[in-house]
């Protein structure tokens, strides 16, 4: 989704911010801009599409300057066109700003200033801003944007530069990430620090409602009362290293084969064999405190939504947990019923999800316990929740989520062992499931050795128009994520079902040119989905099937299939859904669609 780089320094600041702006990319966006500060005068150049379009258009010319602030911008307000993006300038040309998130008042804001004779040369949400802050500013930039966004209602990341203040960036923020990236002589703002792990990994995060100035040698941050605030200054642990496709052709099929020791990352000292149990030290909750929880709420969105559903499995088959799944976007504004018995799980990779984080502040608002399980640190999701699961994949920079879907199911595993273990799980059931989580790595090592024989399927599917996707029990959200993963980078319309609840509608549209995937391992309800591969069988559709090694009577009857190894029931998903993984992304290649930055999808989704 969007995203903001700002700089001010004694460095030329255009190189730095288009250098951002290019580790922003993975995020998703449609067009792109940056507005330089240099001697009283502002250049500013935007363009739709991406950011090899912004950059022919200042065919080599480096904006001078060393003050500066850039932007890729992911529509909301307003189609992607060059005047729609960030940044936006005021009518002189002398305050320009970058914004992510949205501006709710700004229909009012805009008739207000149109009144006043502002003209509006965009149709978004953010030029309002501008022209507020124009309106507002009499000899400080930094009191000008306190004044304009006690006025604002909704949401915002944004960064502020004018040519009346040469040297300073001022940046706020409201729900939408930002963080200020400090260097020897030079200071940064942006949205991920994945654009300035480069040249500093100190970073301060901006809490709701804080405004930050910065210079070259210092910064401040005040609140919308401009009351002075001390921040405490972390540390960024990945550097640039990591964020490196490694020789992959693209950060997707390089997730999907980091799986193994990512998911070892996950597990890494949390795992305790003799009481076979786990040890989660962000949990911060006493066996007393596990106990008196009645009932758990999963929330989530997307890839981290179809993970919530195999944790409400988990839980109530071993811990013996009533727990339910919600969209975060629907729990938000529902009226959930949960008090100070309930746990809420929000599960979310890049912990900044605005449905996610808005779903747990309304369940903490109703007393609820909130957890996160959550990739990122010192994301927003990470620092609001009571108690948290770092899944510690690594930095996720593919649009589709595929590492962090199976760490994600490894982190709900240990806290089924930690719950189970209180409840309903004996020792040797807990040991069990140890002692599986444990050769996980060898065991999706070895799935991933068939990648070529599913390259060779994907062949098959690239011209299909539909896709149906069936699975049961623990299967069936692997079904679901499956049918994502394939319709997010290949546009294949794609179908996730219950196999059993086929016959009541998908059956339908099963035809020979029907595609139908079918995850059925040797598990409990093995038998049952084999009575459904026969139905779609008997329609003439081509079946793609994941199995368990040695299985016969699904592979004489599936078209293709491709075998996983045997692990416990519950743990199947993490083995299953790798090859549904690398079927979407051989099918993606062969179609030639941009993998890691599908079309209109965001990485990061820090809008409603
Ligand atoms: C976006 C991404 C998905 C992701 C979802 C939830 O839609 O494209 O890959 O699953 O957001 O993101 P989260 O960071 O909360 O897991």
């Amino acid at each position: 989704m969007c995203g903001i780089v700002g700089f001010t320094g004694r460095r030329d600041a255009t190189p730095l911010i288009l250098e951002g702006l290019k580790r922003l990319e993975y995020r998703g966006y449609d067009s792109a801009g940056i507005a330089v500060v240099n001697n009283g005068d502002m250049r500013v150049e935007r363009a739709a599409g991406k950011l090899a379009v912004l950059e022919g258009r200042l065919a080599g010319e480096d904006l001078p300057g060393h003050l500066a602030v850039g932007h890729t911008r992911w529509a909301t307000h307003g189609m992607p066109t060059t005047a729609n993006a960030h940044p936006h300038t005021d009518t002189a040309g002398a305050i320009a700003v970058v914004h992510n998130g949205i501006i709710e008042n700004a229909t009012a804001l805009r008739e207000w200033l149109v009144g006043k004779g502002y003209k509006f040369r965009s149709e978004t949400d953010t030029e309002v801003l501008v022209h507020l802050i124009s309106d507002l500013y009499t000899d400080s930039l930094e009191a000008a944007v306190v004044a304009a966004l006690r006025r604002v209602e909704g949401t915002y990341g944004l960064a502020v530069v004018s040519t009346h203040d040469p040297n300073t960036l001022v940046a706020a923020r409201l729900g939408s990430p930002l963080m200020l990236a400090l260097g020897e002589n030079e200071n940064f703002v942006t949205s991920d620090a994945a654009a300035v792990v480069q040249h500093t990994r100190s970073v301060v995060y901006l809490d709701d409602g804080e405004v930050a100035v910065l210079t070259p040698d210092e910064y401040h941050i005040v609140d919308l009362d401009t009351t002075r605030i001390e921040k405490h200054v972390s540390v960024v642990d990945w550097d640039n290293e990591t964020i490196q496709r490694d020789g992959y052709a693209h950060f997707m099929i390089k997730e999907i084969f980091e799986q193994p020791d990512a998911i070892t990352n996950t597990m890494r000292g949390r795992l305790l064999e003799d009481e076979g149990s786990a040890k989660l030290g962000g949990l911060e909750m006493t066996d007393d405190e596990l106990l008196a929880i009645d009932r758990v709420v999963i929330t989530a969105c997307g890839t981290s939504w179809h993970a919530a559903l195999i944790g409400e499995y988990m839980l109530e088959e071993l811990a013996h947990l009533p727990t339910e799944v919600e969209y975060a976007s629907e729990f938000r504004y529902r009226t959930p019923l949960v008090n100070e018995r309930t746990l809420v799980i929000g599960i979310s990779q890049s912990g900044e999800t605005a449905d996610t984080l808005a779903a747990l502040r309304e369940a903490r608002r109703r007393g609820a316990r909130t957890l996160g399980i959550v990739n990122v640190v010192g994301s927003s999701i990470a620092r609001e929740v009571d108690s948290g699961i770092f899944i510690h994949a690594g930095p996720e920079i593919g649009v589709a989520s595929t590492k962090a879907f199976t760490c994600q199911l490894v982190a709900l595993a240990m806290l089924t062992l930690r719950f189970g273990r209180l409840r309903a799980m004996s020792v040797l059931q807990g040991r069990e499931m140890v002692k599986a989580l444990k050769c996980l790595p060898d065991l999706t090592r070895r799935v991933l050795e068939r990648s070529e024989q599913i390259e060779r399927f994907a062949e098959t599917y690239a011209l299909a128009q539909n896709a149906l996707f069936l699975g049961r029990g623990y299967n069936f959200p692997v079904a679901l994520e499956g049918a994502l993963k394939l319709k997010e980078i290949s546009y294949i319309h794609a179908e996730g079902y219950p196999a059993a609840e086929m016959k009541h509608g998908p059956i339908a549209l099963i035809d020979e040119m029907m595609p139908v995937v079918c995850v059925a391992p040797r598990d409990g309800v093995y038998q049952k989905i084999v009575s459904n591969i026969q139905e779609v069988k008997a329609r003439r559709a081509r079946v793609f099937a994941v199995v368990t090694e040695g299985d016969e009577e699904i592979t004489e009857m599936a078209d293709q299939t491709v075998t996983i190894p045997e692990t416990i029931d519950p743990l199947t998903p993490l083995l299953s859904v790798i090859p549904l993984q690398l079927l979407a992304y051989y099918v993606a290649v062969r179609r030639g669609c941009d993998v890691d930055q599908p079309r209109n999808l965001a990485k990061s989704v820090t809008v409603e």
